[in-house]
């Protein structure tokens, strides 16, 4: 990057949401940030450090498939040089989500060549650019464009064109968890059924990181949702919980067959949209109670079993079933202003303190067995999130 161009970009007061050094200007002849300078002179790319020099990444890594705190690993590498179209990211924090322990199972749909870097999503921040980067700034917080980039590493250079850039006035842990699940949230409610204020949604897996950013935008449509989690001892600490950010009904999977969700109804319409990221009999359940052509949208398999649809359903209901990947979403979107769009609006929501991101345990890379072993685990009711 030429002179001309690194000086605009690092004379903006550097918002460095998270660093100690905030907002160092730039003089002409020399660049301090953070007590790192740059000469003026021959210079090819743009820094920002907060400290040495990064050259080598610390990674979660596995070189084959199975249980995930066995074959993943933490291994430290030398990173590659800077191309001239690559940034050089610092990570932040990435959550350990489903997709990412099904990846290193080899049973998700998408499988990284081996070895791979695990980790699907998270949040970085841009230390230095190649000479032709353009749609990342240095000091830029940054998260994958698509699924496989192998977030769980300290460092990375990343092509441009898997980066895509996210507002750093959002807290870490919102931004880590923003690109999946808030995304996959967004789409199932705005995609499929036309949902007015008032309407309803019914959901299993409630509790998850989609069913939380599911209550919490719908809340915010004026959407009444009716979630559904699995009977637990601290069921009443959940309920309260879900009800707090906005969920109009917490229901236990049983009560789907009961007589009162007959009263339920008495007070808001039948769903027009059913979210199922179980399968198995919860996602029949959730059938059984859609309004007449409704839609059954599948976007998840938690229980690993597969989805029936009642005869009834189809003939007496005409219900639609379909089904939902946020990857191929954002693949289809990704030479238009959707994806941006989207994500401003989830930022909104953030901001304006109506989505915020789910209960999160953090962890650093090298307690990675336990955080791998928790996330696997029923009823955590907490997102495993590494911490860089
Ligand atoms: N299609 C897409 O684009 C897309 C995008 C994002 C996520 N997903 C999928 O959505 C699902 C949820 O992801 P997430 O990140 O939100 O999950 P998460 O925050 O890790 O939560 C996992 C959820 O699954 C529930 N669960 C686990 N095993 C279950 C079982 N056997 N029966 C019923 N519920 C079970 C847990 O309930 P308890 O608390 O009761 O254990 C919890 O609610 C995953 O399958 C993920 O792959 C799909």
């Amino acid at each position: 990057m030429e002179v001309w161009r690194l000086l605009p970009v690092l004379s903006r007061k550097l918002s460095l949401h998270g660093s100690s050094c905030g907002g160092d200007l730039v003089t002409r002849s020399r660049i301090r940030s953070c007590g790192v300078t740059v000469i003026q002179g021959n210079i090819s790319r743009s820094y920002f450090s907060t400290g040495p020099p990064v050259t080598e990444s610390t990674a979660l890594v596995y070189r084959s498939h199975g249980v995930p705190s066995q074959v993943v690993q933490l291994e430290t590498h030398k990173l590659p040089a800077l191309e001239a179209k690559s940034a050089l990211v610092k990570m932040l924090a990435a959550p350990i989500n489903p997709s990412d322990i099904n990846m290193i199972q080899g049973t998700y749909a998408i499988l990284p060549d081996l070895p791979a870097v695990g980790g699907n999503e998270g949040v970085g921040q841009v230390l230095e650019v190649g000479s032709q980067v353009q749609t990342v700034k240095v000091g830029d917080w940054v998260i994958p464009r698509d699924a496989g980039l192998g977030t769980w590493r300290t460092a990375a250079v990343f092509s441009e064109d898997d980066l895509v850039t996210v507002p750093s006035d959002i807290s870490v842990l919102s931004a880590a968890s923003l690109g999946v699940n808030p995304c996959t949230a967004f789409r199932m409610l705005s995609d499929f059924e036309s949902l007015m204020p008032g309407d309803t949604v019914i959901q299993n897996a409630a509790n998850s990181g989609v069913g939380q950013a599911v209550i919490q935008i719908a809340a915010a449509k004026g959407i009444h949702t009716i979630s559904v989690v699995r009977d637990r001892p601290d069921l009443q600490q959940l309920t309260d919980r879900l009800k707090a950010i906005g969920a109009t009904y917490v229901i236990k999977e049983e009560t789907l067959r009961k007589p009162e969700m007959k009263d339920i109804f008495k007070v808001c319409p039948r769903p027009k949209l059913a979210l199922n990221g179980v399968g198995g009999k919860s996602a029949t359940e959730l059938l059984r109670h859609l309004q007449t052509g409704g839609t059954m949208l599948t976007y998840g398999g938690m229980a690993k079993q597969p989805v029936t649809v009642p005869v009834g359903a189809l003939i007496f209901k005409d219900v639609k079933v379909r089904g939902f990947w946020v990857t191929q979403w954002k693949r289809d979107h990704k030479h238009d202003e959707a994806l941006r769009v989207m994500l401003e609006e989830l930022c909104t929501l953030i901001r304006a303190g109506k989505l915020s991101a789910p209960p999160c345990t953090e962890v650093g890379m090298k307690d990675f067995h336990k955080a791998l072993d928790n996330a696997m685990k029923p009823y955590i009711s907490s997102k495993q999130i590494l911490v860089m």
